[in-house]
């Protein structure tokens, strides 16, 4: 995103914490040598003082999933450091952009009067679902049991409440409901919000959630295209991968057009030891050649344990690849080789599927990831599901492999799915260049901050 502005002109500073910026500044670095106005500053996270595991300045890194309320806390301690840092900014900040995790600059935008842009990673869908799905909360009517119909959107979507996001469905999460209203307000009270998605995607929702914020939706990905060399692509995520990925693209250089299927959770997604097993079990009876990612660390033991005892990583050599730790997802997708990836849905991911062109096995795990299956399976119509309908519910091996020879069949289904998966992957591209919607998106958000700082100089004239 700070690529895009500055690429525009416009100079970008973005305000991170040192381990977060040790991910990104190798591509920075080379965006600032191609003459990108852009520079990095280095927040000091005080997560210790917050009860956030040591050595880990993000929520991926944690052990686990249970450290929100400790996450936060750090968070809100950046508040003093980064106001401190935006008085003494030369020229002046016109606008911020933050993520909607970051509360307080709701305070800190009023503090300096410039515009507040929230930044929430999800789709117009997902907002117009959540959007819908309050107001039925609000007056209780979201049903225990049972499928209902989300009312108020231009395609008929069935959900049970054990799909929903943990806001609406608190039940087996860490209570942090409080958390979630402060976000919800400050999502509510932006000035706007930029999507990383575009129009041609998911038009009637984007145009029904921008009637929402009086038009100041701007949908600007996907994010990923923005990388458009290799190197770019692979240091998103770390330095260190660069030989890693030539390996990977070596392996896939010898496979079919379109005849692999690129397995992989996320970095937040953990899958329990019974439920890996089924899965490489039902990619491994698919027959297609495969990647599949494995998370590293913590917890991860007992699959590794498990690998090695099958003999699953032997037996499955010739055609199948396992990748430990961070996988360079954008280059893999977008090479000739993959036919298929089988997602847990977090919507980065989603969105990289669909810019590649590649259609998708559905298996969501939590937050919003069954509202993007819904999207896909049912809106896009370029997935098939493992037809999970809640976190417990166990897949066995032989729907998956149902759920993959659907998407990648030569005949039948599969080729109708593939083709508007290569049709939408071609309209993202289309997006995101010179005169596309979402290269036009960036232009006008930028004008518009531009015109609202005119006006507001203006007003101090009279004054
Ligand atoms: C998703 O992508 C955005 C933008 O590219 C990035 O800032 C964010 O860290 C990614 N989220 C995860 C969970 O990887
Ligand atoms: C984004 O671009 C589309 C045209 O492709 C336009 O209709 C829409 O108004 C733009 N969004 C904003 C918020 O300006
Ligand atoms: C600037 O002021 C004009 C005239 O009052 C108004 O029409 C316009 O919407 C304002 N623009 C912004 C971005 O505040």
């Amino acid at each position: 995103m700070a690529k895009l502005l500055a690429m525009q002109g416009v100079t970008v500073t973005l305000l991170t914490t040192a381990l977060n910026a040790a991910r990104f500044t190798a591509a920075i670095d080379r965006a600032i040598r191609s003459g990108l106005l852009i520079r990095v500053v280095e927040l000091e996270f005080k997560g210790k003082e917050a009860g956030f595991p040591e050595g880990c300045e993000n929520h991926n890194d944690a052990p686990g999933l249970n450290y929100r309320r400790q996450f936060f806390a750090a968070i809100d301690m950046l508040q003093e450091e980064a106001e401190k840092l935006l008085e003494e900014m030369k020229p002046k900040p016109s606008c911020i952009i933050s993520d909607t995790f970051v509360t307080w600059t709701v305070d800190t935008a009023d503090k300096f009067q410039i515009p507040r842009i929230v930044f929430d990673g999800m789709s117009c869908f997902t907002q117009m679902c959540k959007h819908n799905l309050h107001i039925l909360n609000d007056q209780k009517q979201i049903p225990e049991s049972g499928t209902f119909v989300i009312p108020d959107l231009p395609d008929r979507i069935e959900v049970t409440k054990t799909q929903l996001p943990a806001y609406f469905n608190p039940e087996g999460t860490v209570y942090v409901q409080d958390i979630r209203d402060r976000i919800r307000a400050a999502e509510k009270s932006a000035y706007g919000i930029v999507i990383n998605s575009f129009e041609e995607l998911e038009q009637r929702y984007v145009d029904k959630f921008r009637k929402l914020y009086d038009n100041r939706v701007w949908c600007i990905g996907p994010l990923s295209l923005c990388n458009n060399d290799d190197l770019d692509k692979v240091q998103r995520g770390n330095k260190a991968l660069f030989d890693k990925e030539n390996s990977i693209k070596k392996w896939l250089d010898s496979r079919q057009a379109e005849s692999v299927v690129y397995a992989c959770f996320g970095s937040l997604g953990h899958l329990t030891v019974v439920q890996f097993v089924e899965l490489a079990l039902g990619l491994e009876a698919s027959g297609y050649p495969f990647i599949l990612v494995i998370k590293t660390g913590e917890g991860q033991a007992a699959i590794e344990e498990w690998i090695s005892k099958n003999g699953f990583e032997e037996r499955t050599k010739e055609r199948g690849l396992l990748i430990r730790g961070w996988s360079p997802q954008v280059v893999i997708l977008s090479h000739l080789a993959v036919g298929g990836f089988l997602t847990h849905c977090g919507w980065n991911s989603t969105v990289e599927g669909i810019s590649a062109g590649v259609p998708l096995i559905t298996w969501p795990l939590f937050a919003e990831q069954f509202l993007n299956e819904k999207l896909l399976v049912q809106v896009l119509k370029i997935a098939a599901g493992v037809g999970k309908d809640k976190f417990e519910v166990q897949v066995s091996s032989n729907v998956v492999t149902e759920a993959i020879i659907k998407v990648m069949d030569k005949e039948k289904e599969g080729s109708k799915i593939r083709k508007r998966a290569r049709e939408l992957g071609e309209m993202a591209k289309r997006a995101v260049d010179g005169g596309g919607s979402s290269h036009l998106n960036v232009t006008l958000l930028i004008k518009e901050i531009q015109e609202f700082q005119l006006n507001q100089s203006a007003k101090n004239a009279l004054v």
